[in-house]
């Protein structure tokens, strides 16, 4: 069955040792802890809480933190597994590849370009917001944002998108930086690790005093809360299943979700760790706690210092920075910090995720599935440049030109669907090869496998139409080029 074809365990680790010679094993759990922190904390605090607040859960966008968290822990958990039986610098395509074949590998590879790719783009929309705060609004409204976005200004003037050009800037300088080469050393991270934490936490301390209890009241978005007038002026309407109650705060987590990608990025050190078998599991579900206590404290008090409905109006962006200004009065400091330690935080997000997806991508070619431009290195860097730039111009085509939560929700979907897989994968290759040594077994399998899938299908179904349209149409598009390009081209297929 060549679409079940699957790469040797023993060939994948011997290819690995021949390209990532010379690492290292320098990592602890601590370090790796730091790793995840730097990757997780980003535009889905900052951005995407506001979002989903705003339109769906209210004040209950805590217990939305909650549900999303709880899928991550379980396919965490399964991704564990998975990075502890082939500890090699790679991702969910690596394993998959190794463990359910071509087929299914194709498919997380073609979703994970949903979650990095698509990612990048949503954090760099985020910057952009957080840019123009920071320069008091001295952006035009055309300039940074898309053309599918508008705004009605307060002389009544109508305002139309024309291209988020920070976006883009930032994007290129990135991917620029990518071409060079960075090395980013630890301490870089453990400098913007700590910044952003710090920042949440200084936070979360000082707008606990500022928490209004009529603002966290009621606590679920009621099915007969009033409309809203959106910047653009049309009204939007609570009324809808998804936009309030129990299924609102479902929605939310879908939306909010995001704030947890990039926990996965610890999988991809194995080969840096000193003791993968312990500290891989520690450094995933450990940065996901870390995380997860943070995120709850943050949403808990920015929705009672701001009441939820300004996050529909004139909070929509950089809403964190909008609810210090217009509610914490003498802390104009406060905001000015948080924006600048944003910006400096979604450069390294943003990094990772172009780092990421070059780094799929190159697996993906090397392995005769996508043209071989994507492996091609340049010859002073060694860097795939070629595919950083061709990235650029994907990535940025949905930065400058899509706005941020079609980004984001697309970001979501892709990466629970991958989430789906890899939870489901674990409990398949338990059956089909059950002497494979795992250093790290997922505890209680088939329950955390089955609750993986249950958690995370739960918010895929909870998202718009158009967003599972767009990615089911993602999809059908990978499928066309696997049967018409990369079935027959594959080199396991050949060799
Ligand atoms: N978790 C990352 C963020 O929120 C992707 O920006």
């Amino acid at each position: 069955m060549s679409l079940f074809r699957k790469k040797s365990l023993t060939a994948l680790l011997a290819q690995a040792a021949e390209s990532e010679k010379g690492l290292k094993r320098t990592l602890g759990a601590g370090n790796l802890v730091a790793l995840g922190i730097g990757a997780i904390i980003g535009a889905g605090l900052f951005v995407r809480t506001a979002a989903a607040a705003g339109g769906h859960a209210g004040p209950a966008v805590t217990l939305s933190f909650i549900i999303a968290a709880i899928g991550c822990a379980f396919a965490g958990l399964c991704y564990a597994e998975f990075a502890s039986m082939i500890p090699i610098a790679g991702s969910a395509y690596t394993y998959a590849y190794a463990t359910m074949g071509e087929l299914v590998a194709w498919i997380i590879g073609w979703a994970l370009v949903l979650e990095y790719a698509l990612g990048a783009a949503t954090v760099s929309i985020a910057w952009s917001e957080y840019l123009n705060n920071l320069l008091g609004g001295a952006i035009p409204y055309e300039w940074c944002h898309s053309p599918l976005e508008k705004a009605v200004d307060a002389a009544g003037v109508v305002h139309h998108g024309i291209v988020n050009a920070p976006a883009l800037l930032i994007l290129l300088l990135l991917s620029l930086l990518l071409i060079k080469g960075t090395e980013e050393s630890a301490w870089v991270n453990a400098i913007i690790v700590f910044v952003k934490v710090a920042i949440v936490l200084v936070f979360i301390a000082i707008g606990w005093q500022f928490i209004k209890p009529e603002n966290h009241t009621p606590f679920f978005i009621p099915a007969d809360q009033p409309s809203a007038i959106l910047p653009d002026g049309t009204e939007y309407s609570y009324a809808p299943k998804f936009n309030h109650g129990f299924w609102g705060v479902l929605r939310g987590a879908a939306i909010v979700f995001f704030a947890f990608i990039g926990f996965d990025a610890v999988s991809t050190a194995a080969q840096e760790a000193k003791n993968p078998k312990r500290d891989m599991p520690i450094g995933i579900l450990g940065s996901l706690v870390v995380c997860t206590i943070l995120y709850i404290l943050f949403s808990y008090v920015l929705t009672g210092v701001a009441p939820f409905t300004d996050f529909q109006k004139s909070g929509r962006e950089a809403s964190v920075a909008y609810a210090i200004e217009t509610y914490m009065h003498n802390y104009q400091w406060l905001a000015t910090a948080v924006s600048i330690a944003i910006l400096a935080g979604f450069s390294s997000v943003i990094l990772v995720m172009l780092l990421g997806q070059s780094r799929v991508f190159y697996s993906m070619s090397n392995d005769g599935l996508l043209p071989k431009v994507f492996a091609d290195l340049h010859p002073k860097f060694r860097t795939p440049y070629k595919s950083n730039l061709i990235l650029f111009i994907f990535v940025g085509a949905f930065a400058g030109f899509v706005p941020g939560h079609l980004a984001g929700d697309l970001t979501s979907i892709g990466t629970l669907f991958a989430f789906v897989l890899v939870s489901a994968g674990v409990w398949i290759m338990r059956k089909s090869d059950p002497t494979v040594p795992r250093p790290f077994r997922t505890p209680a399998v088939p329950f955390v496998s089955t609750m993986g899938i249950l958690v995370c299908t739960a918010m895929i179904i909870s998202l718009d139409h158009v967003t599972q349209l767009t990615a089911l149409a993602w999809m059908a598009i990978g499928l066309v080029i696997y049967f018409g390009y990369s079935k027959s081209r594959s080199k396991l297929g050949k060799s």
